[in-house]
C-alpha cells in the first residue's frame, strides 16, 4: 500500500527522535535520554481512591458525556497560578499538550502556510505541521535568554516590507524548553508579545512545564500578556501522570466552539472517568503538597547534574542551567569537531550511558545543524541524584578520547 500513502507521508522517516529513544530503552542503560516525568511522583494511590470513587458512584463515568463543568474551573483556577485570568468557557479538554498542539495547528495552519518557530523545539510541532508542508521560519535560540525576539522583529518587517503574508502561527514554550531547558527572559518575553500582537500572530504557548518551576515562579506567560493572540495549552503529564492523557487549552471564547469541534473530529472527547478522577484529586490541599514535593524532587536532580556536568565538561561545552522542567541542553565547544550522535554511540557501547543528540530538535536542513549536531539533550527526571557523577563522567570520558583523536 506503500505507493498509496499520501505524498507528506510517504516521503517522512520515522522520527529519530523514536528510533534513538528506543535504541536507548534497553535495560541496563544508564540514561539521560527519556523525556518522562519519574514514576515515583505519580500520585497512585489518590488516583486509584479517585477512580474507585467514580465507578462506584455514577455509571455515568463510563459513558460519552463531554466535558466535566467542575473540572473547567479547576483548571480555572490551577491557570490563575500562572498569572492567567481564563474564565470555563475558555477551556477545551485535551488528550495532553500534544493533541493541543495538532488541534491548534489544524486551527490555524494553512496547507503550505507559514510557521515560526525556535531552532531547536519539540517535535510534537514538527510531526503535527507537517501533513501542511509548511515553509519553516526558524528563530535563533540563545541558552542564557531563550527564544529570540529580536531576530523574530527582524524577519516579519522583512516579509512586510516584501508584501508577503504573515506567518500562520508561533509557536513557543516560554518555559522548562523542551529540549532547551530555557526560560524565555522577561525583556524578551514583552518583545515577543508586541511583536506578534504587532503582526498579528496567534501563538500557540505550550507550557506543560509551567509549574514545574524550582526556586522562583516562572515570569507570567503569554497567555497572561497578549490573550487574544494566544492559545495555551497545557497538561497534568508533568504535575500529575502522563497515562492519564490529559491536557487543556485556554483559547478565546469566541473560538471555543469552532476548536471544540476539530477536537471532536479527532477522539470525541476526553474519558469521562478520568476526567472526574483528575477533579476529585484537585480537591482540597493535595495539589499543592505534591507540586512542592515534585518541585523538590527535580530540583535535586538538576542540581546533581549540573555539579556533575561543572566537575566533568568544562573544559568541553556549554550548557543551560534550567530554572524548572526536565531537561538541560549541552553544546560541545565547535573547535573540538565532535558530533553528539558518534558520541552517543560511543557512550552506549562503551558505557552504557544514553542521552538524546540535539540533532532530533531540528529540522532537516535547518540553518542550526551544524550547532544541532554537537548538541545533546540531557534530560534529569528520572535518574536518582547520586547516579548523575558517573553517567556525566562516562560522556566525558568519551568526548576527551574523541578530542585526543581530532587533535
Ligand atoms: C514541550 C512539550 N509539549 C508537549 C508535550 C506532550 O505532553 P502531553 O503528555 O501533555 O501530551 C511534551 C512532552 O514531553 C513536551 O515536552
Amino acid at each position: 500500500m506503500e505507493a498509496s500513502l499520501a505524498d507528506w507521508l510517504r516521503d517522512r522517516q520515522r522520527s529519530m527522535l523514536r528510533q534513538m529513544v528506543k535504541l536507548v530503552s534497553k535495560p541496563g542503560i544508564l540514561s539521560l535520554a527519556g523525556g518522562l516525568p519519574e514514576p515515583e511522583l505519580f500520585p497512585t494511590e489518590q488516583l486509584a481512591a479517585a477512580y474507585a470513587k467514580a465507578l462506584a458512584t455514577d455509571p455515568r463515568a463510563l459513558q460519552y458525556g463531554g466535558t466535566s463543568e467542575r473540572l473547567k474551573e479547576q483548571i480555572v483556577e490551577l491557570a490563575s497560578r500562572r498569572g492567567i485570568r481564563a474564565r470555563p468557557e475558555e477551556v477545551v479538554l485535551t488528550t495532553g499538550a500534544q493533541q493541543g498542539i495538532d488541534i491548534a495547528v489544524r486551527s490555524l495552519l494553512e496547507q503550505g502556510g507559514t510557521v515560526l518557530l525556535d531552532e531547536m523545539s519539540y517535535t510534537g510541532i514538527h510531526q503535527t505541521a507537517a501533513p501542511r508542508t509548511p515553509e519553516w521560519l526558524e528563530t535563533p535560540v540563545d541558552l542564557e535568554h531563550g527564544s529570540d525576539a529580536e531576530a523574530a522583529r527582524e524577519l516579519l518587517d522583512q516579509r512586510k516590507l516584501e508584501q508577503r503574508a504573515a506567518p500562520d502561527l508561533a509557536y513557543l514554550i516560554p518555559d522548562g524548553h523542551n529540549p532547551l531547558g530555557v526560560s524565555v527572559s522577561e525583556e524578551r518575553r514583552q518583545a515577543w508579545a508586541e511583536l506578534l500582537a504587532r503582526h498579528q500572530v496567534p501563538l500557540i504557548e505550550d507550557d506543560p512545564y509551567g509549574l514545574v518551576w524550582f526556586e522562583q515562579e516562572f515570569a507570567a506567560p503569554f497567555k497572561a500578556r497578549i490573550p487574544e493572540w494566544t492559545l495555551y495549552l497545557s497538561s497534568f503529564s508533568k504535575i500529575l501522570a502522563p497515562g492519564l492523557r490529559l491536557g487543556f487549552m485556554l483559547v478565546p471564547e469566541a473560538l471555543a466552539e469552532r476548536i471544540g469541534v476539530v477536537k471532536e473530529s479527532g477522539d470525541l472527547e476526553c474519558s469521562g472517568l478520568t476526567q472526574r478522577a483528575v477533579s476529585t484529586v484537585l480537591e482540597g490541599d493535595f495539589l499543592d503538597d505534591h507540586l512542592n514535593h515534585v518541585r523538590g524532587v527535580y530540583a535535586q536532580r538538576r542540581d546533581a547534574l549540573l555539579e556533575a556536568l561543572d566537575r566533568h565538561l568544562t573544559p568541553f561545552a556549554t550548557w543551560t542551567r534550567p530554572r524548572g522542567g526536565m531537561f538541560s541542553w549541552l553544546e560541545l565547544n565547535a573547535d573540538l569537531g565532535i558530533e553528539s550522535v558518534p558520541l552517543l554511540e560511543r557512550s552506549l557501547e562503551q558505557e552504557q550511558v544514553a542521552f538524546l543528540p540535539g540533532i532530533a530538535f531540528s529540522l532537516p536542513g535547518s540553518g542550526a545543524a551544524d550547532r544541532a549536531k554537537r548538541s545533546m539533550r540531557l534530560s534529569f527526571s528520572t535518574l536518582s541524584p547520586e547516579l548523575f557523577d558517573g553517567a556525566v563522567a562516562a560522556i566525558a570520558r568519551q568526548v576527551e578520547q574523541l578530542a585526543t583523536r581530532h587533535r
